[in-house]
């Protein structure tokens, strides 16, 4: 006697009825590269199909989106002008500011998360203002520079803040300084457990952070700890994170069992350039069939515990479920 797996998957009715994990267009965030001028979409070399646009290329883009069913956006700012503290990002009239408030406008059903960091509005291309002794972001100054530009979102109409910079104590920090300002219904989604991890090198040309000297070993995690990493999320939980995240997604799907199992947060994944960027190239090349890779992976992220998919795919993908 022996157990028939296989009386379950002859059928394809009973095969559809069985099966435990399911994406759904509802579960995508759409990143948005959003920089200043008019009628601007530049594709960028790195990530066919991922564009920078000005803000009425933006708009537009929403409403391509929207019929696609994709109601979620996270928007990253490209200003015109770079400094050593990131004031762009500060400023009531910075791109990030200008592009929350007219894309709410025109689209006010549009879920709009900001990405808060610092590294895309630095000189030196660093997530916060730098400590010169320590040769390394100076945690607790860019904590404060966090509140102000989390209020610049605010008041511009955010919907969810996500920050990126994966400074200590940014949650507590920004969930007091929101609370104070009135926004106690305003979400965060932390970049809760985010990786040094050499799969950010495309998004750094679309977004033009590249670090302009060292790297980001000092603040983001080391992609051998485990159990740091489940901390990290879980220090975030209490810390009051709405959302918490697993950043990149693919190499790290272990990661992300671990923190849903031991967490009662809702948890995203974020499935980032380099692995958008690997997958593009093989289905341009005809090395693998790329439809069936892509639900394959984006499957496996519900599998390993995802409720929310940031990804650069989320349009195909709506495609593919026949919107
Ligand atoms: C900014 C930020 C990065 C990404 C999202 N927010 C880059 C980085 O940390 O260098 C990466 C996204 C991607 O690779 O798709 N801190
Ligand atoms: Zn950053």
């Amino acid at each position: 006697m022996f157990r028939r797996f296989r009386r379950r998957r002859l059928n394809p009715t009973l095969r559809e009825m069985v099966q435990e994990n399911r994406v759904r267009v509802e579960d995508f965030i759409y990143p948005l590269f959003v920089r200043s001028g008019e009628g601007i979409k530049n594709e960028v070399a790195s990530m066919p199909d991922v564009f920078q646009m000005s803000i009425d290329a933006a708009i537009e883009e929403c409403g391509e989106l929207k019929k696609l069913g994709i109601y979620s956006i996270i928007l990253f700012g490209i200003p015109a002008l770079k400094d050593s503290v990131g004031s762009d990002a500060l400023c009531d009239h910075g791109i990030i500011a200008r592009a929350i408030k007219a894309i709410k406008a025109a689209h006010p059903d549009m879920f709009v998360v900001s990405d808060l960091c610092f590294c895309e509005y630095t000189d030196h291309g660093h997530c916060g203002v730098m400590n010169p002794v320590e040769q390394s972001v100076d945690n607790d100054i860019t904590l404060q520079n966090s509140i102000a530009q989390a209020l610049v979102h605010a008041k511009a109409g955010v919907d969810m803040i996500a920050p990126s910079g994966m400074m200590d104590g940014i949650i507590a920090t920004l969930r007091q300084g929101l609370d104070e300002a009135g926004y106690v219904n305003l979400p965060i989604m932390s970049y809760s457990t985010k990786f040094a991890s050499a799969y950010y090198g495309p998004f750094r040309d679309v977004a033009e952070s590249m670090p302009s000297y060292g790297d980001r070993k000092s603040y983001q995690m080391n992609p051998a700890n485990g159990r740091e990493a489940l901390h990290e999320s879980l220090t975030d939980e209490e810390e009051g994170a709405d959302i918490l995240m697993v950043k990149p997604a693919l190499a790290y799907l272990d990661v992300v069992k671990d923190i849903k199992d031991n967490t009662h947060l809702p948890l995203a994944v974020y499935n980032v350039s380099g692995e958008y960027a690997m997958l593009k190239l093989a289905g341009k090349m005809g090395l693998v069939d790329y439809d069936r890779v892509l639900m394959e992976t984006m499957t496996s992220f519900k599998r390993a515990g995802a409720d929310i998919i940031i990804s650069y795919h989320a349009k195909e993908v709506a495609r593919l479920l026949g919107r």
